[in-house]
């Protein structure tokens, strides 16, 4: 019998409040701008994958929610080569380690959540098949090094390489080298943060990610002011109302910035809409909340699609979730009546 080796991780979902963009360079996946994102627990929405390899494997395969998926895409095979590379590195310089890097992979990755709920699935996964990967070839790189192999996946998923509140920095090296996913701070720094997820709307998005950022970096005058004169600003500041636990600030930064995001979007040309009318309700409340609050509990980010995502602190649960749940809650009967487009409904609500 031969043997097979095997590594399991899990990878959790992140959600931007300072979004990524724009790719300078579409094969290395480097960004235009920086971005900061808050990973959410690792119990709630997470991808599990298991790798394992063996000399008996004829090829390399990949099962996701169970469905078989071929693995061809130009992204896949950079991540996958790329840790190959760093393994035989290894079993170059020690004659007793097994030849992993010249077996084949089996990867089977599972969603705990609906991967049709729009929600940011790719992170988790990237980050998940190259943590599980790089434990089953026992890699000495940390996690910032394998943010810069994640990064080739998708963009998004540098940044689930780390629990908390993390940071994607774009870098200034041709080669990519120094793009890489950084903790700003650990999620126990800021254990009163709160995220409520609102699934507006699970059919898939008409624009990718992928397309969509292309497009608005072609064509858009407002996204050559966004990256110029906004972002850079915007990401030092963000940064310190982190380690400061300034929520009004984190949260004023958040919500502009998804403002200027979607802004950017409807500058491409054609415009790209991303948000859907029950979005800009999600919008008006989160304002009203806010003004009768007399100071800002709560932030609402929107990544490229209509569901929402609400960052608060617990000592404001009760006035977030009343308020929305006596809002959606009285709309349901006609809402229901409308398409399942229009829907709204919470999902859960998740500590961080
Ligand atoms: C709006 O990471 O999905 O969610 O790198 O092309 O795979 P690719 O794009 P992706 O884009 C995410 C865009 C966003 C903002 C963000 O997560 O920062």
């Amino acid at each position: 019998m031969t043997q097979i080796y095997q590594a399991s991780c899990t990878a959790p979902v992140n959600i931007a409040t300072l979004k990524y963009w724009g790719k300078r360079d579409t094969k290395l996946n480097l960004p235009t701008n920086s971005s900061i994102s808050v990973t959410l627990s690792q119990d709630d929405l997470r991808t599990l994958t298991t790798a394992s390899c063996s000399s008996s494997f004829e090829q390399d395969t990949l099962y996701l929610n169970g469905e078989p998926h071929p693995i061809d895409t130009p992204r896949t095979l950079a991540c996958l080569a790329d840790l190959r590379a760093l393994r035989a590195e290894l079993e170059s310089k020690d004659d007793k380690l097994p030849k992993l890097s010249t077996f084949k992979l089996r990867i089977v990755s599972e969603n705990n959540f609906p991967t049709a709920a729009g929600l940011a699935s790719s992170a988790a996964g990237f980050a998940a098949l190259i943590s599980a990967i790089a434990k089953l070839y026992e890699l000495p790189q940390n996690s910032s090094e394998l943010s810069m192999i994640a990064r080739k996946g998708s963009g998004s998923a540098c940044r689930s390489l780390f629990g908390g509140y993390v940071a994607w920095e774009m870098g200034e090296l041709e080669d990519g080298s120094d793009s890489k996913a950084v903790e700003v701070a650990p999620v126990d720094h800021w254990p009163e943060m709160q995220a409520l997820i609102c699934v507006v709307c699970d059919v898939k998005k008409d624009v990718s990610s992928t397309s969509g950022m292309q497009l608005t970096v072609a064509t858009s005058d407002l996204f050559q002011e966004r990256i110029k004169n906004v972002v850079p600003k915007r990401f030092i500041e963000m940064k310190k109302s982190i380690i400061d636990k300034d929520f009004a600030k984190f949260a004023e930064l958040t919500i502009k910035d998804s403002n200027s995001f979607h802004a950017c979007c409807l500058d491409s040309y054609p415009p790209i809409f991303y948000m859907n009318d029950t979005s800009k309700k999600i919008i008006k409340l989160v304002n009203l909340l806010n003004e009768a609050a007399g100071k800002i509990i709560a932030a609402y980010t929107f990544d490229a699609g209509p569901n929402a995502v609400i960052y608060y602190l617990k000592e404001n649960e009760n006035k977030v979730l009343g308020l929305f749940n006596k809002v959606f809650g009285h709309l349901e009967g006609w809402e229901k009546a409308e398409s399942l487009k229009s829907k709204f409904e919470i999902l859960e609500k998740f500590p961080i």
